[in-house]
């Protein structure tokens, strides 16, 4: 029997290497974003499927902000179209959009169709899809930390979750990375602390619903999760 037989809880996934792949074809890098775009729908479509609850998927660090204004511009009307679109599709999959991240400080027309776009699935309750948007995992932190302690509860590891993004949720279980770097760039910097780690070449334009699947059939029959203990 597989060690680790049972099917991820959460997995979260650094959606890498869209520039990139645009760059190998002679493109401009928002041909690699959009290109992205499809292969977010599969691995949503692909997580659900396996019964998956959460599934978290980095699109815009707090480090994003240092690209030229046009790509990032570019990268939240991308946003707010590619989810328009798929928005009909994830009621009828029943996935809870949840977003992760400095919402307030995202530009209006985003913060509005965030609000929307939770309001659209809110009752859906196949999986939750968290969009890391304007997500840094130390801010994330050091807000915990103002937050727990403006609330005067006591400071221990289970109080402590609640005042996270991901308040409620599993940890991830597995945490890839696409696009052959091999860095965490801020992502879940608290809750990945026993997660598992995969890390892959392949640019996320390219990645695809085989290759997910042999991540996850490695993830739950071979990798062994100990823990800190011994067996
Ligand atoms: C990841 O792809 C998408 C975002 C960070 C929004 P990149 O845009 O970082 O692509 P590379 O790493 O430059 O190839
Ligand atoms: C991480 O990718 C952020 C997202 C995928 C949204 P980056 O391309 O921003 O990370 P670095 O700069 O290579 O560490
Ligand atoms: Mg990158």
């Amino acid at each position: 029997m597989p060690k680790n037989s049972s099917v991820p809880g959460h997995v979260a996934i650094i959606m890498d290497g869209n520039g990139r792949w645009a760059q190998s074809r002679n493109l401009p890098r928002i041909e690699g974003h959009k290109a992205g775009v499809k292969v977010v729908k599969i691995i949503t479509q692909t997580s659900a499927e396996f019964g998956i609850k959460y599934l978290t998927l980095y699109a815009f660090s707090t480090e994003n902000w240092k690209r030229d204004k046009t790509e990032v511009d570019f990268l939240f009307n991308l946003f707010v179209d590619a989810v328009t679109n798929y928005l009909a599709e994830l009621v009828e999959n029943s996935v809870k959009l949840n977003f992760i991240g400095n919402i307030s400080g995202l530009p209006y027309f985003v913060r509005k169709f965030v609000d929307y776009s939770i309001n659209k699935t809110s009752k859906c309750n196949r999986m939750t899809l968290n969009v890391a948007l304007n997500y840094g995992g130390r801010e994330e932190i050091i807000n915990a930390v103002r937050k727990i302690c403006k609330s005067g509860a006591n400071v221990d590891e289970k109080s402590f979750e609640d005042f996270l993004y991901t308040e409620g949720q599993p940890d991830p279980d597995l945490i890839i990375r696409t696009g052959g770097e091999k860095r965490l760039s801020n992502f879940l910097l608290y809750q990945s602390f026993y997660s598992e780690l995969f890390f892959t070449n392949t640019y996320w334009p390219d990645f695809s619903k085989e290759e997910y699947i042999a991540i996850l059939n490695d993830f739950m029959g071979k990798r062994q999760r100990r823990f800190g203990g011994v067996k």
